[in-house]
């Protein structure tokens, strides 16, 4: 028997990435999956690969309207959410001098406040149905230390640890986790995009960030989807009941905290 059987969870961002490669474990473990994603075209095309125990769902974590309707969605479909994974979120890059305010309310829209209100709605659902629930933020090494380059994703993830330490305070009397996960550098469509960024601003050839960041890591790689698996299905499950507002560092030994 799988580790999550009989839960239903909603993953943010699942139609790529880290929350494709969620996705699939927490379906191999058991749950129902709700693939919650702005791009709705891939993340039809994962939950037709991923079968019957998995729906898309059209969501825009940064609008309101599109959170409440997206959970009314999955609670139509599953009836309830027992768990949460807030995965969405954008990566950006420049000088302080050149960021912009559209930039940075942007990345402060996705990655901030549609954690904390995606939040908000699912904890609101859990304790309206009087059910214990699990909910895992995705934090980020970024969050743990600026870099020069990259200060509205660093603050971004900051935040994300800061929330996740308030919610999980405030929540744990309804029987609701929170707790987050911390990567450190992980391969995939995120990072490429990472490393054309660094590729203008440190005048670096294409590729070259990345194998430098790799190399770098403790352990000698860059990350894995799949890495990060381990931690997402323990913080789901019961064996986590008694971990409240923690941020656990996955990233092949990067930060020590
Ligand atoms: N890849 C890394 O090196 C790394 C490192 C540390 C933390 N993280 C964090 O892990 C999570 C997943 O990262 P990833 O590498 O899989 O990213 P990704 O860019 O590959 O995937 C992000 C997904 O979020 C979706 N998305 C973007 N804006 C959205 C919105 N407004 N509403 C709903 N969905 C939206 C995208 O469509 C995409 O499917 C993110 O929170 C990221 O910050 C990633």
């Amino acid at each position: 028997m799988g580790r999550l059987e009989g839960k239903a969870a909603l993953i943010t961002g699942a139609a790529r990435g880290i929350g494709s490669h969620f996705a699939r474990a927490f379906i191999e473990e058991g749950a129902k999956v709700a693939i919650g994603d702005i791009n709705i075209n891939d993340a039809n095309l994962l939950a037709d690969r991923l079968g019957e125990n998995a729906i898309a769902i059209e969501m825009d974590v940064a609008n309101q309207a599109s959170i409440h309707n997206a959970i009314e969605q999955v609670t139509h479909q599953f009836k309830y959410i027992d768990i949460l994974i807030n995965n969405a979120a954008i990566f950006s890059a420049a000088p302080i001098t050149e960021i912009t305010r559209d930039d940075y309310k942007q990345v402060f829209d996705i990655n901030v406040s549609g954690t904390l209100f995606t939040m908000q709605a699912v904890a609101a659902h859990m304790i309206e149905n009087k059910r214990p629930g699990k909910i895992i933020n995705m934090a980020s090494q970024a969050g743990r230390r600026g870099e020069p380059l990259v200060a509205t994703y660093c603050a971004s993830k900051a935040a994300v640890i800061s929330l996740t330490q308030s919610a999980g305070l405030n929540l744990i009397k309804h029987k609701i986790n929170v707790n987050a996960l911390s990567p450190g550098v992980v391969d995939g469509e995120h990072w490429d995009k990472v490393d054309e960024l660094f590729a203008k601003y440190e005048n670096k050839e294409i590729g070259q960030k990345k194998t430098e960041v790799g190399q770098m890591v403790p352990f000698g790689r860059m990350g894995k989807p799949e890495d990060l698996i381990g931690m997402a299905i323990f913080l789901a499950t019961s064996e986590a009941d008694y971990i409240v507002a923690q941020t656990y560092n996955v990233d092949g030994g990067q930060w020590m905290s």
